[in-house]
Formats: C-alpha cells, structure tokens, sequence
C-alpha cells in the first residue's frame, strides 16, 4: 500500500541560496514516512525514527515547485520497520531523492518492542520492487551488525 501526498515549495521554504532547504526535504520525509508505517499498525503503536539512511540532493528544487511523495513499507524487523520514500517533481515525474526511514516501535517504557504484533495485516514483500527494498534493508542491517560486531 503506497501513501502518497503532494506539497507546494513556498518562499519559507527555501534556503539562502533560494533553493530548497535540506533539512525541510528531510523533515517532511521522516513524516511522510511516519505515516505510511503508522497507519499500518494498530493503536497502541508508539514509533520513533531510529535513522535515515541513503540520503543523497541531486536536484536543487526551486520556490513554486510541487513535490509528489511516494512511501512505501518496505521491511518489517523484530522491532523496527522501514519505510522507502521517494520524492519526484510534478508533473513531470522526475525523481530527485529517494531514501529510507526506519522506525523503533516502543512499550509504555520506551523498550523496543515487538513490532510483528502491532501491524494491521501481516507484512510480506511481494513485488519484485519490493523484494529489492527489502534485500537493500537486509544487506544494510548485515552491514550494521557485522560493524557493532567489530566494537
Ligand atoms: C530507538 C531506540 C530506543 C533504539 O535503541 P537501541 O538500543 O538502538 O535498540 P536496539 O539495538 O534493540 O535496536 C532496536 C531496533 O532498531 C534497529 N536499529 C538500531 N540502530 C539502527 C540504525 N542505525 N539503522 C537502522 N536500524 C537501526 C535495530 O536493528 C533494531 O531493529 P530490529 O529489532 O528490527 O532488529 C534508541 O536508539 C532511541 O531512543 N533513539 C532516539 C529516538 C528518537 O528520539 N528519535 C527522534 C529523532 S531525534
């Protein structure tokens, strides 16, 4: 299930060169991606951003333009999930950024929990994008593990 939404680049926007702010692209990412993976898990789910992965500008992206943000569930963990969002220029379609979100769940005592639990449907990777994500997501948590294993 895609969430999708849309949203103007206005002069408050922009940074001191006039383009785009960084940190706003990355704001509007962690949330829209926060609610692809919220609506996917049941009311008692508490999530928080444990990271953002793949970050990379390639576009400036000027005042007026209309972005168009595409989420996607993409890898469900013992605790954590993952959501890959990526953002295209309207109405052309053209892609400029894409990256992932991966979210905690938590108990009431701000643990890590187990996120299986919490969804709404259970969770499999079906398309062969989705299949991509996820061995990207797998391969990047091998990477982590093999590095923490090395401290
Ligand atoms: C989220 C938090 C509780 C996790 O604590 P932790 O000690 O790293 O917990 P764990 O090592 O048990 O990891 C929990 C999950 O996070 C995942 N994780 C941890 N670091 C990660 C990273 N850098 N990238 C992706 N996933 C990561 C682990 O793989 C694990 O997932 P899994 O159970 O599906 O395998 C803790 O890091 C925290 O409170 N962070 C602050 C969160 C916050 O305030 N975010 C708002 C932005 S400032």
């Amino acid at each position: 299930m895609i969430s999708e939404s849309t949203l103007l680049v206005r002069p408050e926007h922009l940074n001191h060169h006039g383009s785009l702010f960084g940190g706003r692209l990355l704001e509007w990412l962690d949330e829209q991606a926060y609610i692809a993976a919220i609506t996917r898990l049941d009311y008692r789910a508490n999530l928080v951003t444990v990271a953002i992965d793949d970050v990379e500008f390639h576009e400036q992206v000027h005042k007026g333009s209309v972005l168009r943000f595409r989420s996607l569930l993409v890898h469900v963990g013992r605790t954590s999930l993952t959501v890959h969002t990526e953002v295209a220029r309207m109405p052309s379609e053209q892609k400029i950024f894409e990256a992932y979100v991966t979210f905690v769940a938590l108990d009431k005592k701000d643990r890590p929990t187990l996120v299986g639990k919490l969804l709404l449907k259970p969770f499999t990777a079906k398309t062969a994008d989705e299949k991509r994500h996820w061995r990207k997501v797998e391969s990047e948590r091998s990477r982590r593990r093999a590095k923490t294993s090395q401290k």
